[in-house]
């Protein structure tokens, strides 16, 4: 349904973005993983029609956007720091859209009060939104996005600027609501975490090109090199071979045996421990691992490593 087809952008000598093609299925939400300066926003602008191409082209269910404004665009837009109109209250700017369509009272109506329920604002309505928290605002931004029901919607980092706890709960009702609506999305992150939890498919993009393209599980198993691996995560990276930090196994050492390595250090994450290892051959090994009780920082190991998780970049 959308499509992005051989697109490059340079600003001067800087190529922002280097021949990108992308695909989504109608219903799919892909999210886009790069570090800063790989281009995302770039690309999100160029979709949107904010910012044109030196080549290539972006179709949208069979029509090529090339002469199409932004507002004709069938796109709705959420951006990090993407301003909600400031003098207008809730219901103002999550019906912002419907009025600029000309649609019927009733169903301006009708259709905020949906969006306003959908993302859980029920009596905000009268609320100026310079008054809301940081959560508020980008669900309002996310009802007035959607209100005009686009066709694909774009999201720029829209849960960069809140705290950990809120963007958890936000990611959990997003994914919720993109199935439910069978929202097409394309959504921008630098967050690996963000990017598995809420992506049917993972876009890599690094300098400007696509790295790699693939379902959450396709990636973590067959990264493409070992700079998609290091920016997913993955460091146990040697000679061309990646072990998967949960291919490693770690038990105590015996009484009197030697074990064979020791542990640097353990850091939680939730219910894993990724623990840093030292094998005696000099080798530094991630490993994570699930238990009641771990091993501590000092401890003397014996280390297994599964060789299924063992994968050949
Ligand atoms: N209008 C512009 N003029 C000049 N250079 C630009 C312009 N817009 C973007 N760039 C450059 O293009 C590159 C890609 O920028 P872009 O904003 O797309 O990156 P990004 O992946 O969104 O980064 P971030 O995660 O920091 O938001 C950067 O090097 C940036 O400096
Ligand atoms: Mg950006």
């Amino acid at each position: 349904m959308l499509r992005v087809e051989g697109v490059s952008v340079a600003f001067g000598e800087k190529r922002a973005l280097d021949d990108v093609w992308l695909e989504l299925a109608h219903g799919e939400v892909v999210t886009v993983l790069g570090p800063s300066g790989s281009g995302k926003s770039t690309l999100l602008r160029v979709i949107a029609g904010l910012e044109r191409p030196d080549r290539g082209r972006v179709v949208l269910d069979g029509v090529d956007l090339a002469g199409v404004p932004p507002h004709r665009r069938g796109i709705g837009l959420v951006f990090q720091d993407h301003a909600l109109f400031p003098h207008r209250d809730v219901w103002g700017n999550v019906v912002f859209g419907l009025r600029m369509q000309g649609a019927a009272p009733e169903e301006i109506e009708r259709r905020g009060r949906e969006l306003l329920a959908l993302v859980g604002l029920e009596g905000f309505e009268r609320r100026s939104v310079s008054t809301l928290s940081g959560g508020e605002q980008q669900r309002v931004a996310l009802a007035r996005a959607l209100a005009p029901r686009p066709r694909v919607l774009l999201l720029d980092e829209p849960l960069g600027s809140l705290d950990r706890r809120l963007r958890d709960r936000l990611l959990d009702d997003l994914a919720d609501l993109f199935d439910r609506l069978q929202v097409t999305a394309l959504y921008v992150t630098h967050d690996q975490g963000e990017a598995f939890a809420l992506g049917d498919r993972v876009v890599v993009l690094r300098d400007g090109r696509v790295a790699q393209v693939g379902a959450p599980d396709e990636l973590w198993a067959r990264p493409a090199d070992a700079d998609v691996a290091q920016f997913l995560g993955l460091s146990n990276v040697r000679d061309g071979r990646l072990v998967r930090p949960e291919a490693v196994r770690v038990r105590p050492a015996r009484d009197g045996a030697r074990g064979s390595g020791v542990v640097e250090a353990a850091r939680r994450m939730g219910p894993l421990v990724q623990l840093r290892l030292r094998l005696d051959d000099g080798t530094r090994l991630d490993a994570a691992v699930t238990a009641l009780d771990h091993p501590r920082p000092g401890d003397r190991v014996e280390v297994e490593i599964d060789p299924k998780g063992i994968v050949l970049l």
